[in-house]
């Protein structure tokens, strides 16, 4: 995790780096600091906890016109000022940003720099004492900077500033995210696209094991040989108004809202002329000739591969797999003869699916990348890419990226189907937009729903959502929404599985959320409620119109069962959101979590 800016250019630095790293707090907030340089040299600001402590300490009247920043997720070292970054090298010349792990870095301590004294607890600091060891050894800084990226083994971004030379910022990139931004007289470095939107919408791409010499007028890409490697900018097609709140009091809940409109915006993108769902037909064919698929997720996306699965099983009949992406690498089912695998991937940078699409690919498997963020590394490294269209994600929980998933895997195997002449009984595309009316609807129930949380979150220690079916995955998701936000410890139950164990837990007023959104299991699921209220829980049943009864608490409006998912989300999305806000948590950065989780 991690973020980190760079500026050079006739400018002053230091806003340009503050506002981009508010723009990548998203991806961690644990401490934070800029380093810019001036006529006297390099000044290092930085701080434990978010952007605006930073901006507490910093020197405004000081004039710089290079520097470089970094919010932190901590990962070696807790978050502290001195573990914060930017870290400087012992003689001070040299100060550096990073993002990734070194995952050598105590081998390369004992091996390098056991003379050295260490300032700091973390993987990084390594890297810029290495790179002073090196110079002053004689070896020019740019090869000095190549010969210490040879020695790293896990992933990095990495923005350098040499005091001695004003003129350059060293960039280099392995596994991390990191683009080059290009300007008029200026350049600019960060991980992510949003951070220099407010500068420049150019940017150019940084491969694994490129560095990249950036000056005020120049942007040089080359291999650690020192190969010089020509890339075109690309225009990034984001709107800033898509990274910025509005009225809204939390993205989380702009995020929210935004769901029909994505949906819509889905439908739109994947149709074809004459109005048919449509996918590129080498992923149709991928698809088609492949034996088994096995998607590969983490946290919500997971979720969003479990719904799929069924959408992918019941629509395409094409066996599916669905697995975490953490557990998948050390613990390899026996594959089919032709497996297909789909990574899901909000981000695209998640790094323990990245580390699965790295083996399957050595294995020689074709990969599938559903994301969001166009040219991510999951995107660039995958053989398809579908994109899930949903606009930038701020907010830490994961809501319009999990439906924008739902939908376009929907539509996946939709066509999939179709392409085999298969009859799935219903027309997609009029359905999802059924979907993003019901969506709406449900968006202007706020006042219900915060009701609800009132009534069952305000003051409980636990709560429990069982379904059955879709409706269990869906489940699975809203209690990780309430736990990751709230801090209310929240599980998701298969409806029959609670007595197995876990029902020895449901006190007197214990909340139990229970989705009733599928006619096969209505009365079943209905049965395993009584059976807590038995216990002394307090039930809060979610059911759909059509299927409804009298104790009902919320009723979500009638969709078709298999796309229920993409809207009985929407009640639990709200139900966290409010048990966090009345509970005074920060809904956008709850605590210990970053947006994109970069380390395995
Ligand atoms: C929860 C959430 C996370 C992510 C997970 C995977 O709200 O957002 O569980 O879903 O970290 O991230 P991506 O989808 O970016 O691979």
């Amino acid at each position: 995790m991690c973020g980190i800016v760079g500026y050079i250019g006739n400018q002053d630095s230091k806003e340009v780096l503050l506002k981009g790293l508010e723009k990548l707090e998203y991806r961690g907030y644990d401490s934070a600091g800029i380093a810019v340089m001036s006529n006297d040299g390099v000044h290092v600001f930085k701080e434990k906890g978010r952007i605006a402590d930073l901006r507490n300490i910093v020197d405004y009247d000081l004039l710089a016109n290079t520097g470089i920043g970094h919010t932190r997720w901590a990962t070696h070292g807790v978050p502290s000022q001195s573990n914060a970054h930017p870290h400087k090298s012992n003689s001070g010349r040299f100060t550096l940003v990073h993002n990734g792990v070194i995952e050598n870095y105590e081998l390369i301590k004992s091996e390098y720099l056991m003379d050295v004294p260490l300032q700091s607890d973390t993987d990084t600091e390594i890297i810029v004492q290495l790179v002073e060891l090196f110079v002053n050894k004689g070896i020019e800084v740019e090869k000095a900077f190549c010969q210490t990226l040879e020695l790293l083994k896990g992933s990095y971004a990495i923005a350098l500033l040499d005091e001695q030379n004003s003129d350059i910022i060293y960039v280099a990139k392995n596994k991390s995210p990191l683009l080059v931004g290009i300007g008029e007289d200026f350049n600019v470095v960060a991980s992510d696209a949003l951070a220099m939107l407010q500068v420049t919408d150019r940017f150019v791409e940084i491969m694994d094991k490129e560095i990249v010499i950036v000056t005020k007028t120049a942007v040089t890409i080359k291999t650690l040989a020192g190969e010089v490697i020509q890339r075109d900018p690309y225009r990034a097609e984001l709107d800033a108004s898509d990274i910025e709140k509005g009225t809204y009091p939390h993205f989380m809940l702009k995020e929210i809202d935004e769901q029909p409109l994505v949906l819509r915006k889905i439908i739109q993108k994947y149709r074809s002329e004459n109005g048919d769902l449509e996918i590129d037909q080498d992923i149709v064919q991928a698809v088609n000739e492949a034996d088994r698929i096995y998607i590969i997720a983490a946290g919500t996306s997971y979720h969003a591969g479990l719904v799929g699965k069924q959408f992918i099983e019941k629509l395409a009949a094409v066996p599916v797999e669905v697995h975490i992406a953490s557990e998948f690498g050390y613990n390899i089912p026996l594959l089919s003869a032709k497996p297909l695998f789909i990574f899901i991937s909000q981000s695209g940078e998640t790094a323990d699916s990245r580390a699965v699409l790295v083996q399957i690919k050595e294995l020689g498997h074709k990969a599938l990348t559903i994301t969001n963020v166009p040219g991510s590394t999951l995107s660039r490294e995958a053989d398809f890419t579908l994109l899930l269209h949903a606009g930038p994600e701020i907010a830490v929980a994961s809501t319009k990226a999990y439906t924008a998933q739902l939908g376009v895997l929907a539509i996946l195997a939709e066509v999939v189907a179709r392409s085999n002449g298969r009859e799935i009984g219903f027309d997609l595309s009029r359905e999802l937009g059924i979907v993003a009316n019901a969506m709406e609807v449900l968006c202007d129930s706020k006042e219900e729903v915060e009701q609800m949380a009132r009534e069952y979150l305000e003051t409980t220690r636990n709560a429990f959502f069982i379904g059955r079916g879709v409706d269990y995955y869906v489940c699975l998701e809203g209690s990780l929404k309430l736990k990751e936000i709230s801090y209310i410890q929240a599980e998701g139950f298969a409806g029959g599985e609670l007595k197995h164990g876990t029902i020895a837990l449901i006190e007197d007023g214990t909340p139990i959320i229970a989705l009733a959104t599928q006619e096969s299991v209505n009365l079943s699921i209905r049965g395993n409620v009584k059976e807590v209220v038995a216990r002394g829980a307090n039930p809060c049943i979610i059911s759909m119109k059509g299927l409804e009864m009298a104790d009902d608490r919320f009723v979500i409006p009638e969709v078709h069962a298999l796309l229920t998912p993409l809207i009985s989300v929407i009640p639990l999305q709200l139900f966290a959101y409010y048990a966090a806000l009345h509970r005074n948590c920060d809904v956008d950065k709850p605590r210990n979590l970053a947006k994109s989780v970069t380390v395995e």
